[in-house]
């Protein structure tokens, strides 16, 4: 039928491209690998080994006296033919072991050359998941394999806890040494530390007509130095079979330890091919992070300058609230609009100053203001005054008359209290005061006769006013060149109305005294006010 001989020409056609596609890979893939790191790999794991999302193949997990094991899934042949001497071959790979708890590991890893992937009887800890007590130097292990090995295990003739060995068959190596690296600029060798939680590359190079062992090791990213850490000559002919399986075996002893393998490659009978750096997963970051120098001198160093700015800010904060503070009692709230705030006084005065000082009198200073938001020019009269009683109807009083209103007067246009002191905010009075000018100082010009009638008319009008205008009699009490203050238009205006009875205040108001400036009273006042009880400045009716 030709039906039949057309379906079988057809698969003898496609079991032939079958053949040959096989042949391919053969002569091309099969004596050398490589992997840069291990997602999406096919190798096979035991025990605890994983490989993690991102590729690492950690051969051991959080776990103590626990063994893990990778291999390639197909074995090598290492000789051309059978019976023939092991060829050439070397092998790469880039580790790294990651203490979990502390900065120690225990106990070790090995890339191993075996002709069995089954190490379901290989022990843990300082075993290595390699082999155990009783198969432990057999020559029937047909075991070459390269030990990493992080405790020392006296056992074994380790030489210390951070050693690389050459193993045939045995836990104890046949060569051995700390681990380091030959620097190819300053041509000496440099430690290494395995547990360091940094990754390491490693050469394995096997020559076959020599038999020499090679082992190179160095930091990731530094190119392979030119002389090898171990060197032996050990004829593998006599050690391995074929086929044999090549992979890793990893075990953890007491303490928790990660051994992490994140890029590998062989090449039979040429090198091995590179592995990419660029593409290797970064090892996992568990247990204490390894502190940085960098770390350890600036934590301190920030946390010093921490505690200095927000100590000083505090301490700036509270001085700045002591300079700013006022005291403000709960009857002051009526007089609100009269309040001034002594953060504003203290800027309008710059501080007090004694550049913007204008006098100083019996009562206090006297300082030229300019006031933040108003623009206003203002007098503000520091007087001291440590007496508490009194204050409210002294305050109430001051208040009061602040609220009179003649072109004759300074206008008081508000007060401010803190601890022993009153602030009192007056109108400025451009010309300042007559006795300047009458006592003649240099830069006041004198007056003439006419500006002289104009402000003694100007006095007595005020006086006027504080006598007869208002519902209440002011008594000034204390009229003196310097209390009468000249404003711009050189006009006579009458100051410091009111603040003679500060004296009354804080004394017992019986026993009354006279108040203002001697000499500048009326003679018979000194006589009168005692009987008559006039005792403030402000007496209501008439
Ligand atoms: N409102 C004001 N404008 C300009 N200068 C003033 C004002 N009030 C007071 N002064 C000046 O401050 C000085 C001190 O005043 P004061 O403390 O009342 O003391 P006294 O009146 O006893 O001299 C006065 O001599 C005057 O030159
Ligand atoms: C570690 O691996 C062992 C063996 O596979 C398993 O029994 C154990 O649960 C694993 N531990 C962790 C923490 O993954
Ligand atoms: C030791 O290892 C060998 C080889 O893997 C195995 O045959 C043997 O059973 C193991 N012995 C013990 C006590 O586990
Ligand atoms: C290493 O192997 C060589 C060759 O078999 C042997 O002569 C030597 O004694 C071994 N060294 C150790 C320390 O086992
Ligand atoms: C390197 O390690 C070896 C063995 O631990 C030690 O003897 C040697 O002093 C170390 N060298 C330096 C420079 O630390
Ligand atoms: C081993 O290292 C030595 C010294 O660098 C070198 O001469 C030799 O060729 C190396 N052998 C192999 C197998 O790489
Ligand atoms: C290595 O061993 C094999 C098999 O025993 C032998 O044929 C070969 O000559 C040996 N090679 C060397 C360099 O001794
Ligand atoms: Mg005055």
């Amino acid at each position: 039928m030709p039906g039949m001989v057309r379906l079988s020409l057809l698969l003898q056609l496609l079991l032939s491209l079958a053949l040959s596609l096989v042949s391919f890979t053969t002569a091309t893939g099969e004596d050398q690998f490589v992997y840069s790191g291990f997602s999406r790999s096919n190798l096979n794991l035991d025990g605890a080994a994983t490989i993690t999302p991102d590729g690492v193949l950690e051969l051991t997990n959080h776990t103590v006296h626990i063994k893990g094991h990778a291999f390639y899934p197909t074995p090598w042949r290492f000789r051309k033919s059978p019976g023939e001497m092991v060829q050439s071959f070397s092998i790469t790979f880039v580790f790294g072991m990651v203490p979990i708890y502390s900065d120690q590991c225990t106990d070790g890893m090995t890339f191993l050359i075996s002709p069995t992937k089954d190490f379901s009887g290989a022990q843990t800890s300082q075993y290595l998941g390699l082999l155990n007590k009783t198969s432990d130097g057999k020559e029937s292990n047909h075991i070459f394999a390269v030990e990493f090995d992080s405790s020392q295990n006296t056992e074994f003739n380790d030489i210390d806890d951070n050693h690389i060995g050459i193993n045939i068959n045995s836990l104890t190596s046949n060569q051995s040494k700390s681990a380091a690296f030959y620097d190819d600029k300053i041509g000496m060798f440099k430690n290494l530390s395995l547990v360091s939680r940094k990754e390491m590359q490693v050469w394995v190079d096997y020559d076959g007509e020599t038999t020499q062992i090679n082992v190179t090791l160095a930091p990731i990213r530094v190119a392979k130095p030119s002389r090898p850490l171990l060197s032996a000559t050990y004829n593998l002919s006599t050690v391995l079979e074929d086929p044999s399986y090549v992979g890793f075996s990893a075990s953890t002893g007491p303490i928790n330890s990660l051994y992490c393998v994140t890029g590998w490659s062989l090449g039979i009978n040429r090198p091995a091919p590179l592995i990419d750096i660029t593409k290797l997963p970064k090892l996992p970051h568990v247990g204490p992070k390894p502190r940085s120098k960098l770390l350890e001198i600036i934590l301190p160093i920030a946390t010093a300058i921490f505690i200095f700015i927000v100590g000083t800010t505090i301490i700036l904060l509270v001085r700045r609230r002591m300079k700013y503070a006022e005291i403000n009692e709960d009857w002051e709230a009526e007089f609100g609009p009269h309040r001034f705030s002594y953060k504003d006084l203290f800027h309008a005065t710059d501080g007090f100053k004694n550049k913007n000082l204008l006098g100083q009198g019996g009562f206090g200073k006297v300082y030229k203001g300019l006031l933040p938001v108003s623009r206003l020019e203002v007098a503000v009269k520091r007087v001291s005054h440590e007496s508490k009683q009194g204050m409210k109807e002294f305050v109430a009083e001051i208040v009061s008359i602040g609220h009179l209103r003649h072109r004759n007067l300074v206008h008081l246009l508000g007060y401010c209290r803190r601890k022993g002191e009153l602030l009192l905010v007056y109108e400025y009075m451009s010309n300042g005061s007559l006795d300047k000018y009458l006592h003649c100082e240099e830069d006041k010009p004198t007056l003439n006769w006419a500006q002289r009638f104009q402000i003694i008319k100007g006095v007595a009008y005020g006086l006027f006013y504080l006598h007869e205008r208002w519902e209440k009699v002011v008594i000034h009490r204390d009229i003196k060149a310097s209390n009468v203050l000249l404003d711009s238009e050189m006009n006579g205006r009458l100051g410091d109305f009111g603040l003679a009875s500060l004296y009354d205040h804080g004394t017992d108001p019986q026993t009354t005294h006279v108040v203002g400036t001697m000499g500048y009273l009326a003679p018979e006042l000194a006589r009168t006010v005692g009987s008559s009880g006039m005792t403030s400045s402000l007496s209501s009716g008439r």
